[in-house]
């Protein structure tokens, strides 16, 4: 195929991936938004599968082949709770296929006697291409072992900590420009003769492997997901490396979109937490593991509520916002948040869903779990959108909600909390909380809100006191 065609058909790709971005940041063009980006993802394979010279058909199906049915399979039977391992995991994928083509271009040009003559801006390339794929395939792997708890998701600190990883990464760096620049330096008549550049490219992919691990084991389990999508970012970074060891226009163009949609993701997330990006990756946030107190010296005592004693509450409410959070996943209570959702309609009641940017534990956690469950998209308002108006709501549900939803955000300094945006349902009418008990969420911090005159707590699994209230409906 001419290289103009193929340069053309690149830049369609290129263009179908921006415009799937686009739809991607709604709920309801997100399918869609999805699609298109596929259909980008294809041609892009299709024209490299026609565009170059390639001599290994076989090994190619089979990778397609393959890699389609464990992708497909994957996607399909994983639990939706289980989602931020897989995308863990996928990242991982893509940081090992990434250092493995840098590999095999060094390979390539070590074998046929190129080696010493390849530009020092080529080998550079690699070795950046290999220690970011190399960094993203066993940060991944760590961040799949917490998430999934097949690893203590405690934080791991040891004292010097930041000085063994400075010094890691200090030879990463001598690899890099020892394989590149250094070259004259290696071999058996020059200065360093027990290295080769083979040998240093060994040393370089086994110490950006052991750094994965490194920068990751700090953090805790909950971070992850932050972590995750700092790590999508870079194995965006590492396949647009990638893309400029096999010169390839659409794997630097796609692998730029990745990194750089990954950094804001994790921008996003960092500011809807309040946290600084170096907070969330050094601070080791969680490895006191017991709860912290908010200190904001708050009184009262919690007013119980029986599902028998809520539903009037809500039977004559006019307006009803469900605010949920991680609980609804951990109870799988979204089908039945939806059928009350439905049945409080029904009544003449309206029903808005408030979603906080970082309820649950990975970005878009609550709209995926209530897309699931089929509530439309109009009804999901996000947390700017319904904060201005919570006044007029008679009653707010919390459904297994409580760090986006504690006021001790506005008001206690002290509080790790302090300044974190949340939705100030304290400031409904009524507000009824479920949840199992007193105890604090992901923050460790308590929560002034079940105390506050207006709110009632209805104890217990957030599914099992929904499937209470919709029985109370249907009778
Ligand atoms: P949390 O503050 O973690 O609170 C969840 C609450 O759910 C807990 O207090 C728990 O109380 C309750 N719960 C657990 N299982 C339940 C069940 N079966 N039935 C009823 N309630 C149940 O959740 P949130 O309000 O969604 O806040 C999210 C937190 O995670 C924030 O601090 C956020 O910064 C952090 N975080 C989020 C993300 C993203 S991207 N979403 C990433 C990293 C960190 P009981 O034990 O008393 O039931």
């Amino acid at each position: 195929m001419p290289e103009t065609l193929v340069n053309l058909l690149y830049i369609i790709s290129a263009m179908l991936f921006v415009f799937g971005l686009k739809r991607l940041g709604r709920a309801d063009t997100a399918r869609k938004g999805n699609m298109i980006s596929a259909i980008g993802m294809l041609l892009a394979i299709v024209t490299a599968l026609a565009s170059d010279n390639l001599i290994h058909w076989p090994w190619i199906v089979v990778g397609l082949v393959s890699g389609s049915v464990i992708g497909a399979l994957a996607a399909r039977l994983v639990a939706m709770t289980s989602m931020p391992e897989m995308v863990a995991l996928f990242n991982g994928f893509g940081g090992i296929a990434s250092l493995l083509v840098g590999w095999v271009e060094f390979q390539r040009l070590y074998s046929a006697g190129l080696l010493a003559s390849a530009p020092w801006n080529e080998l550079i390339i690699i070795g950046i291409t290999v220690l970011i794929g190399g960094v993203t395939f066993t940060g991944s792997v760590i961040a799949w072992g917490k998430l999934s708890e097949k690893l203590s998701s405690k934080p791991v600190l040891y004292g010097g900590q930041q000085i063994v990883n400075g010094l890691v990464v200090i030879l990463i760096l001598a690899s890099i420009l020892l394989v590149s620049l250094g070259r004259p330096l290696l071999g058996p008549d020059a200065l360093l003769p027990f290295l080769t550049p083979y040998t240093v490219l060994i040393v370089l992919g086994g110490l950006s492997l052991i750094l994965g691990v490194m920068v990751v084991i700090p953090i805790g389990g909950g971070d992850m997901p932050v972590v995750i999508s700092l790590l999508n970012s870079y194995s965006g970074m590492a396949a647009c490396a990638a893309g400029f060891v096999i010169k390839n226009n659409v794997l630097i163009v796609s692998g730029a979109l990745v990194g750089s949609s990954g950094i804001i993701l994790t921008n996003i997330m960092c500011k809807a937490m309040n946290r600084s990006l170096s907070n969330v990756l050094f601070s080791g946030f969680g490895a006191g593991g017991g709860s912290v107190k908010a200190g904001a010296g708050f009184t009262g005592e919690a007013k119980p509520v029986s599902v028998e004693d809520a539903y009037p509450i809500l039977e004559a409410a006019q307006n009803v916002l469900i605010v949920p959070g991680y609980g609804m996943a951990v109870a799988q209570a979204q089908h039945a948040v939806q059928e009350l959702a439905s049945l409080m309609e029904e009544n003449g009641t309206e029903v808005n869903f408030g979603i906080h940017p970082v309820a649950g534990r990975m970005p878009g956690h609550m709209n995926v779990l209530l897309a699931e469950a089929n509530v439309p998209y109009d009804q999901l308002k996000e947390m700017d959108d319904v904060n201005p108006t919570i006044e007029m709501v008679d009653v707010a549900l919390v459904i297994g909600a409580n760090d986006v939803v504690n006021p001790a955000a506005r008001s206690d300094e002290g509080s790790p909390l302090f300044g974190m945006p949340v939705i100030n349902v304290d400031k409904a009418r009524t507000v009824i909380v479920f949840k199992r008990s007193l105890n604090p969420g992901f923050a460790g911090v308590d929560n002034p809100l079940f105390f506050g005159d207006n709110t009632r707590m209805l104890f217990g699994d957030a599914k099992a006191s929904i499937q209470g209230l919709v029985a109370e409906f249907k009778n």
